[in-house]
C-alpha cells in the first residue's frame, strides 16, 4: 500500500479516465452494460483504496457529454447504474470521510437522479477526507462554453474590463474552481486521449495510459502510475 512512508510523492490531485467497461464485457460474451456494472463495482473499491494514500482530489471521469451517442438501452443501463451507486455512496463512503462532488451540466439528468446528487452532496459536505469529484455528463469544452458565457455576462452588466479578464476569472466559472490542477491524468483501456476531459486544467498534468480495463484496475495498477508518475520530471516550461 502506498503512502507517505513509501518515499513516492503522492500527486496531490489525481484524474482517471475509466475507459473498458464495454471491451471487457465484450471479451466475456457479455452485454456491454455487464461491464459498466462491474466498471461500477471497481469504482468503490479503487476510490476507497486512493483515499488512503494520500491522494487530496480525486477526479473520474463516468460519463462525457458525448456519451448520450450511445444506443438508448446502453445510456438507461448507465443512468441507473448511477443512481443505485449514489444511493450506496451515501452510506458507503462515510467511513472513510470521502466528500462527493458531481461535475458536469446536471441540467441533462432526470429528477430523480438530479435529487440524489443534491442529496449525496449534501450528506458527505462537512467530511473531511478525500474530495472525490464524479464527472458526469461532463465535456471540457461545454465548461470552458459556459465559463466564456459568465465572463461576458459581467462584461456587459460592466462587472468586468474586459482588457482585465485574468485567468482567475476563467478559471472561478469552471467545475473545478478553487481545486489544483490534476498533478496526474490515468486512462484505462489503453487510448492515448483525454477525450474532452479537463482540457484546461490538464495544461501540465502528467498522462499515464495503461492497456488494463477500467474492470480490472486495482490498488497495484494505481501503484504503478504512481510509480511511473515518480520517474517524471516535471518541468513546467523551465529548466
Ligand atoms: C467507459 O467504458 C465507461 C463510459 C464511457 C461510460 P466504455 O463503455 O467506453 O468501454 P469501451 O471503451 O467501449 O471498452
Ligand atoms: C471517455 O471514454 C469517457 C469516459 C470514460 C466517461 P469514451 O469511451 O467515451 O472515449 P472515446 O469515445 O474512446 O474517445
Ligand atoms: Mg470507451
Amino acid at each position: 500500500m502506498l503512502d507517505k512512508t513509501s518515499g513516492l510523492v503522492i500527486p496531490e490531485h489525481v484524474g482517471i479516465i475509466m475507459d473498458g467497461n464495454g471491451r471487457w464485457a465484450k471479451k466475456r460474451g457479455l452485454p456491454r452494460s455487464i461491464g459498466h456494472k462491474f466498471g461500477a463495482q471497481n469504482f468503490r473499491k479503487v476510490t476507497r483504496y486512493i483515499s488512503k494514500t494520500g491522494v487530496k482530489v480525486l477526479t473520474l471521469y463516468a460519463f462525457s457529454t458525448e456519451n448520450w451517442k450511445r444506443p438508448m438501452e446502453e445510456v438507461s443501463a448507465l443512468m441507473a447504474l448511477f443512481k443505485q451507486y449514489l444511493v450506496d455512496l451515501l452510506t458507503d463512503f462515510r467511513d472513510d470521510e470521502i466528500k462527493v462532488v458531481i461535475i458536469g451540466d446536471k441540467s441533462g439528468f432526470d429528477k430523480k437522479l438530479r435529487d440524489l446528487i443534491e442529496e449525496s452532496e449534501y450528506v458527505s459536505k462537512d467530511r473531511q477526507g478525500m474530495l472525490l469529484n464524479v464527472a458526469m455528463n461532463y465535456g471540457s469544452r461545454d465548461e470552458i462554453l459556459k465559463s466564456v458565457q459568465a465572463i461576458a455576462r459581467d462584461v456587459r452588466d460592466n462587472k468586468l474590463d474586459p482588457d482585465n479578464i485574468s485567468f482567475a476569472d476563467i478559471e472561478s466559472h469552471l467545475y473545478t474552481a478553487g481545486l489544483p490542477d490534476p498533478d496526474l491524468i490515468i486512462r484505462t483501456g489503453g487510448e492515448l486521449r483525454l477525450s474532452n476531459f479537463l482540457l484546461y486544467q490538464s495544461a501540465y498534468s502528467e498522462f499515464y495510459s495503461t492497456d488494463t480495463l477500467w474492470p480490472d484496475f486495482d490498488d497495484k495498477a494505481f501503484d504503478q502510475a504512481i510509480i511511473e508518475y515518480n520517474r517524471r520530471n516535471r518541468r513546467f516550461g523551465g529548466v
